[in-house]
């Protein structure tokens, strides 16, 4: 935690989470111009209707959840830079968690029940002790719902309300992923064998972290990609997430 005395030896000007903190401030207000009026009857076929309020409550859920996350990181923080970032990112997640709520309470009434997707989670993130391990945990579970709001966007078009709302999140998150990465990145170059550990952390929670084979054929079914293709391309997000950590620039 970092400790109010000890300010006169933060630098953080240079930081790259502070320059992903500068990006952040430029679109805090990207939520808006969203026009209400439409969660009552939005811009989709009529088939895909219920599945906007089951996907926003689901998400209402999980943004709950990952803001928690995110203010519980944000106290355990000694880097400045980094423990800023992260009240951006706990504003952010509020923001989604309120999105979807206010959607799927409009277009139906109330939120529909998921909180079994919630049990999993805290399940996780109850037996996990140090910052790293949560903090990676968090970054990596982001990561993946990059590709998740990547299929909503594309399922229910930019012109829908539910559409943009997920467009506007899938900016934050990825920004929230890039300073994941930047951490990650600078603590593998200071310390000897950190590589190993984020290796063995993905590997160990790899069932947990991943999209279970049910979530899969779901997401297949939903976007019209095959699960053979949605399996392929979630291990190479894996990769990808992990090679960006490690390459040296
Ligand atoms: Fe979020
Ligand atoms: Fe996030």
């Amino acid at each position: 935690m970092l400790k109010c005395d000890r300010m006169n030896i933060v630098r953080f000007l240079n930081e790259p989470h502070y320059q992903t903190y500068l990006k952040g401030k430029e679109c805090s207000y990207w939520d808006k111009d969203l026009n209400w009026d439409m969660a009552r009857n939005d811009n989709l076929n009529e088939d895909l209707k219920s599945l906007a309020v089951d996907v926003a409550s689901m998400s209402a859920h999980v943004e709950i959840l990952g803001m928690q996350n995110a203010a519980e990181l944000l106290s355990q923080c000694s880097d400045f830079a980094l423990k800023i970032s992260l009240g951006q990112a706990v504003n952010d997640e509020a923001r989604h968690a309120e999105l979807f709520a206010k959607y799927a309470t409009i277009a139906n009434g109330y939120i529909k029940d998921f909180s079994k997707t919630q049990e999993v989670y805290d399940e996780h993130f109850n037996n996990l002790n140090t910052f790293d391990e949560v903090f990676l945990s968090h970054v990596f579970l982001e990561n993946g719902a990059l590709e998740q709001f990547n299929v909503f966007v594309n399922t229910f078009g930019e012109d829908s309300l539910i559409g943009q709302i997920y467009k506007g999140a899938l900016q934050d998150e990825s920004r929230h992923v890039q300073m994941g990465i930047q951490y990650f990145k600078r603590k593998i170059l200071l310390e000897d064998g950190f590589s190993d550990f984020i290796y063995n952390h993905l590997n160990n929670y790899r069932n947990i972290l991943h999209m279970n084979q049910a979530a899969i054929d779901w997401f297949s079914q939903l976007s019209g990609i095959s699960s053979e293709q949605i399996k392929d391309r979630i291990e190479k997000r894996h990769d990808s997430f992990i090679n960006r950590m490690i390459k040296v620039e």
